[in-house]
């Protein structure tokens, strides 16, 4: 592969791949600690972050590489100069460009112009890299991922868009659960679906909290994603059904609990939910890195 744009361009033997060097990483980093020797990686933010950002750093420097940090930059790139000079000026010095940015057309205009590899690292439409060490992470709980289900509950997103292909890539089941007028994608479902039906397992979806019984494990995110305007007053009332607290994870039956953070407690989750010992929020966290560092290896040259 070039580039991780989306995880609907990897096939399931890659996303495989990934999963098993980044367990590999996880268990003893010593046999990696050349890889990325001699290499240096861009990462630039069009938004926020903190676990992108420092997960990024701390793991290309375990990779034996270096990363150079493009902060915000007052705004979205191509302001000050062109997307496109961005990405040829970039791999002039860079191994790797690694880009949080608003629109995911500016990462299709980085990696049609870069001759390194571009990885997304959020957009308005995908989180791939969370979506690998979310996979990761109910890998080391479940061993097999085929026949288990996870739930996702609350806004169709970005992190909901990107956890549909890789549970349908790796024959995951999964069941969105979401308020009327904000379900993912309508044609990413059906692509989502048809690579589950492909993998023998399913995609469903349902505004009803019934639909999340059975489910193995139960995934949240904000219900306002960074560069959404919503105001809270506004979505509460409608989205206040969909809060994940111990009464929902009790009737669901699930045995984990997971958020990609930044979590809202009272919000999206209880604060109960949040920091009971099976929340597995912060391996998920962790586990961004192993991750991510298994991507930079396949894909650095
Ligand atoms: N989950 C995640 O991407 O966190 P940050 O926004 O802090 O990077
Ligand atoms: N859906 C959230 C994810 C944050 C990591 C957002 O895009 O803001």
């Amino acid at each position: 592969m070039a580039n991780l744009l989306t995880l609907k361009d990897w096939s399931s033997t890659d996303i495989q791949q990934v999963l098993q060097l980044a367990a590999q990483m996880k268990a003893d980093y010593s046999a990696f600690d050349q890889t990325l020797k001699g290499k240096s990686i861009a990462t630039l933010f069009e938004k926020p972050s903190l676990r992108t950002r420092v997960s990024f750093d701390v793991g290309i420097n375990k990779l034996g590489g270096h990363s150079v940090y493009l902060d915000q930059q007052n705004g979205a790139l191509g302001k000050r100069e062109e997307v496109k000079d961005f990405a040829q000026n970039l791999s002039r010095w860079c191994d790797a460009i690694v880009a949080r940015v608003f629109d995911h057309n500016t990462l299709i205009e980085l990696a049609k112009h870069a001759t390194v590899p571009v990885v997304n690292s959020l957009c308005d439409l995908y989180h791939p890299c969370q979506a690998l060490a979310d996979m990761l992470t109910l890998q080391e709980q479940f061993g097999e991922l085929k026949g288990k289900t996870l739930a996702y509950v609350g806004d169709g997103n970005n992190v909901t868009h990107s956890l549909m292909f890789a549970s349908a890539k790796l024959g995951m089941n999964m069941v969105v659960v979401c308020p009327e007028g904000h379900f993912p994608d309508g044609k990413m479902v059906l692509e989502a679906k048809a690579i589950a039906e492909q993998q023998g397992a399913t995609l469903t979806l349902s505004s009803e909290l019934a639909a999340l019984e059975g489910a193995h494990a139960i995934y949240t995110d904000t219900w306002i994603s960074m560069g959404d305007g919503t105001s809270l007053d506004e979505i509460k009332a409608k989205f206040a059904p969909y809060q994940v607290n111990s009464a929902m994870m009790q009737n669901s039956g699930a045995q984990f609990f997971l958020h990609c953070q930044p979590a809202y407690r009272g919000v999206e989750v209880s604060a109960e939910v949040m920091d009971a010992s099976n929340s597995l929020a912060m391996e998920q966290a962790e586990n961004r890195m192993h991750a991510q560092n298994a991507v930079l290896k396949i894909l650095v040259k």
